[in-house]
């Protein structure tokens, strides 16, 4: 009998079989791709009992989310295959090179940072590179499916790298207001309906200090509108509201300012935005986001102080 994953893996596209990747990319990279090695990965992993050590009953999944396939996979993120067959794949599909594309996030922090969360995590790529990045900084990466976290787990584990993992809504994190100092998002808002976008992005300006950066990585949007072709690549269920929007206005609207965003290896974007000091009365914001930290660092393990402020980005 075949396993979930044999069945996804040699059926990926179970509903659409008209994208690129299923005409013409997964014939190729199959080739390419251990596929014994991720069976024999996927055999080995209890999903569900691994899966709820991250699971959290507070979080409610959203029907945009469990309502869609992503890439043809029945289930989307909720299914555990695409835990196993992320990695293999997304490394052929972010060309030039998948660590120079993330890369280009990380090169646009401009600040040194003590606590970093990043949103959409998945299996925690680009989180693990924040982390080799920035090693004094408290790295949390978050997302919506736990078997996704399984994998991200793991692979920080073989990394030997400290990161903490939380099954959450990017929307609706929990975490209290100015508690990091940047919030970053990969590969994330391509797969978000707009709306939710802008939600995420309102939350992530919550959560940031004044001077706190957002910084996030995707598509571009200006060469996705040019070609459209390239929406057709995976089965992307949101990928046009994407293209046809303008992240750096959802950013502006959240309340972020500097706000740019730069091509990158042509078909990537990578858009900053810094959270301001409020018009009126900046001292006072500042002298209040001190305590803020203050108050925060004393009620958990954080090892933040106030002197720790003194390299805290500069705000715009
Ligand atoms: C294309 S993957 C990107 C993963 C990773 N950031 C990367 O760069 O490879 C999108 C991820 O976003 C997660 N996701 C989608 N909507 C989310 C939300 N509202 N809250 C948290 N995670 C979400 C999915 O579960 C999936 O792991």
């Amino acid at each position: 009998m075949r396993s979930q994953f044999t069945k996804i893996w040699h059926n990926p596209m179970a509903v659409r079989q008209d994208t690129i990747w299923e005409r013409f990319l997964s014939p190729v990279i199959r080739l390419m791709i251990d596929e014994e090695g991720l069976r024999r990965y996927h055999q080995s992993i209890d999903w569900q009992k691994e899966g709820d050590r991250f699971r959290r009953p507070d979080v409610t999944i959203p029907s945009y989310y469990s309502s869609q396939n992503f890439h043809g996979i029945e289930g989307g993120y909720l299914n555990p295959g695409a835990a196993v067959s992320y990695d293999p794949i997304t490394q052929y599909v972010l060309p030039p090179n998948e660590t120079l594309v993330r890369q280009g996030l990380i090169d646009a922090i401009q600040g040194q940072p003590r606590r970093i969360l990043d949103l959409g995590c998945g299996t925690g790529s680009t989180t693990l590179m924040l982390k080799q990045a920035f090693p004094q900084a408290e790295v949390i990466g978050l997302d919506l499916s736990p078997y996704m976290l399984v994998r991200a787990e793991h692979k920080a584990q073989t990394a030997g790298l400290g990161i903490q993992w939380r099954h959450a809504n990017a929307e609706q994190t929990g975490f209290p207001d100015a508690s990091f100092d940047v919030v970053t998002a990969s590969l994330l808002f391509h797969e978000t309906p707009p709306a939710v976008t802008q939600s995420i992005l309102r939350e992530s300006y919550r959560l940031l200090l004044v001077g706190g950066e957002v910084l996030i990585l995707d598509g571009s949007q200006k060469t996705l509108r040019q070609l459209e072709w390239l929406n057709n690549v995976f089965e992307e269920p949101y990928i046009r509201d994407f293209a046809a929007g303008s992240l750096d206005a959802w950013m502006g609207a959240a309340g972020f300012e500097a706000v740019q965003t730069q091509d990158l290896w042509l078909i990537h974007q990578v858009s900053r935005g810094v959270k301001p000091i409020p018009a009126k009365d900046s001292a006072d914001s500042v002298s209040g986001a001190r305590k803020r930290v203050q108050q925060y660092a004393s009620t958990t393990d954080s090892t933040l102080d106030s002197q720790d402020l003194e390299g805290f980005p500069a705000p715009a």
